[in-house]
């Protein structure tokens, strides 16, 4: 909004449109070009002219922007090394606190292009509209002469994979990581483990990796499918991810979904029972009755131990605790559940759950972290500073408590349904603050696209169900409420299918014809 003021000025705009004049063929190849940017910016002013950028274009920023100038640079083919120095001609980056700290602004002039952003953040995030405007083409290409000021309208801006259901590689992560990124989306959450799988090394407890990382021998299934990250491994993917502006959320899941768990650890379980079989998805139930004991001092030991490495590997403001699905029958007829129902005066296990969620809590706070979970957290009242992450419910209870939710409804947001449920035009139709009044809705945090990996395992289909529509999410989280109109948007998604094809994505061809181009 800062930044608004520069748009209004008519000295510069007068300024602008004379200093640069292409010819007519020109000005058609760019105007084509130009109107393809997703999301779509707050305010884009369009002069006529162009900047073009070859191998050779010079790059030139403060010390602290290296990395992000030098990550832009190949992204465009720029060959020529990122320079500190100053110069006239070239792209020209710098930082600005006082902008939103993930807003920019661009400024692109025959002579050169200026970038400033309010952080490394906004800086990468003018490159990735930079880098649209490039058109995909290759270089030397046409920028056009144009003014950008824009910033997010939600900070959280999500996709969620599962690597429990199946083991995703780093390398899938870091392709997704690339491709998010350029749509200026900002959290990769990672649902790391489940029934199916314990998926990160926990050095304290390696058992879960060794053990809990493999479905049965049973079952036959590829190696690929399943695995673990070391955390060696993990703090690569999360550098990456940081250098792109994408904080990874890890989910451990608790209390329901622990057969991974369950496996390695019989004697959390309310039974006590083995537990011999980790199941592929479809080999046994969707949800299982056995989980964590919540009765048993020994469960909140382990899981303070996984926190107590999980917050060295991941920055994350937030930890994902899980909390969805967790069915009460064996906390009803356990001894130490009911005791400790007893104990500390609660009504029912709904409120067990409760006190579950909100010593996990009060843990991760100590840690200077903050929990969010599933909808179902919310059940036998909703632990202080936790945050929600809304898939069947709860938004509007939690923000009317003042409490933070991130949006990622089933109807919308879930990316393992077929298109047939859920296509691009629908995805874009959600508007994740419809059904708030002005002060819970600013407790809506953002929204978030979810992919559970128990059906499409492969890659290629993984990216066939994530994409196109994952676009219309990114928009919905980063262009003004008002960037509503679908035709627009049909329009810019249509040109950025050959993006997307060029970025080696295998998406869902039926869901938006090419037009002609
Ligand atoms: C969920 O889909 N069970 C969060
Ligand atoms: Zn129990």
């Amino acid at each position: 909004m800062k930044c608004i003021s520069i748009f209004l000025s008519a000295v510069f705009l007068l300024a602008f449109t004379h200093r640069c004049q292409p010819g007519i063929n020109e000005e058609k190849k760019i105007s084509t070009i130009s109107r393809a940017l997703i999301p779509q910016p707050v305010r884009t002013e369009y002069a006529s002219g162009h900047f073009t950028i070859t191998e050779n274009t010079g790059m030139f920023c403060p010390a602290k922007l290296e990395e992000t100038a030098a990550i832009a640079a190949r992204q465009l083919g720029i060959i020529k090394k990122v320079n500190t120095g100053r110069k006239r001609k070239g792209i020209f980056l710098a930082i600005d606190t006082s902008l939103h700290r993930e807003g920019y602004r661009l400024k692109v002039q025959r002579g050169k292009i200026e970038i400033t952003g309010g952080s490394n953040a906004g800086v990468f995030y003018a490159l990735q509209t930079l880098h649209q405007l490039s058109g995909s083409e290759g270089l030397p290409s046409k920028v056009p002469c144009i003014a950008i000021c824009d910033y997010p309208r939600f900070s959280w801006r999500g996709l969620m994979l599962d690597c429990s259901r199946t083991f995703q590689s780093p390398e899938y992560l870091k392709k997704t990581i690339d491709r998010i990124a350029f749509y200026k989306m900002n959290v990769l959450h990672l649902h790391l483990t489940d029934d199916q799988g314990w998926r990160l090394e926990i050095k304290s407890r390696s058992v879960l990796a060794e053990k809990g990382a493999k479905f049965h021998p049973e079952y036959n299934e590829p190696e690929r499918h399943q695995g673990f990250y070391s955390q060696e491994e993990m703090r690569d993917i999360v550098q990456y991810a940081g250098s792109k502006g994408i904080t990874i959320v890890p989910e451990i899941e608790m209390s329901g979904h622990s057969t991974a768990v369950l496996v390695c650890y019989p004697e959390l379980s309310c039974t006590g029972e083995i537990v011999d079989k980790i199941f592929p998805f479809f080999k046994g139930p969707s949800v299982t009755p056995d989980i964590l004991c919540a009765g048993n001092e020994e469960t909140f030991a382990l899981i303070e131990d996984v926190i107590d490495e999980i917050v060295e590997i991941f920055p994350s403001e937030f930890i994902h605790i899980g909390g969805d699905e967790a069915p009460k029958a064996r906390w009803e007829k356990c001894p130490k559940c009911q005791k400790r129902i007893k104990d500390e005066g609660l009504s029912d296990e709904r409120e067990l759950q409760s006190y579950f969620i909100r010593r996990v809590e009060r843990y991760l706070r100590s840690k200077g972290r903050r929990l969010i979970g599933w909808s179902e957290i919310i059940e036998g009242g909703l632990a202080p500073n936790a945050a929600v992450m809304d898939w069947i419910g709860g938004a509007k209870e939690a923000t009317e408590k003042g409490q933070d939710v991130v949006m990622s409804p089933t109807r919308y947001c879930y990316f393992d349904y077929p298109y047939a449920s859920i296509d691009s035009e629908h995805a874009y139709r959600f508007d994740p603050v419809k059904d708030l009044s002005q002060g819970p809705s600013e407790h809506i945090l953002g929204l978030q696209a979810n992919f559970w990996s128990h059906i499409d395992r492969e890659p290629e289909l993984v990216d066939k169900q994530l994409f196109p529509r994952l676009l219309s999410i990114a928009e919905r989280g980063w262009s003004p409420s008002g960037s509503t109109d679908w035709d627009s948007f049909r329009n810019r998604l249509e040109k950025h299918l050959a993006i997307l094809r060029l970025m080696g994505v295998n998406y869902y061809q039926a869901d938006v014809a090419e037009s002609a181009r």
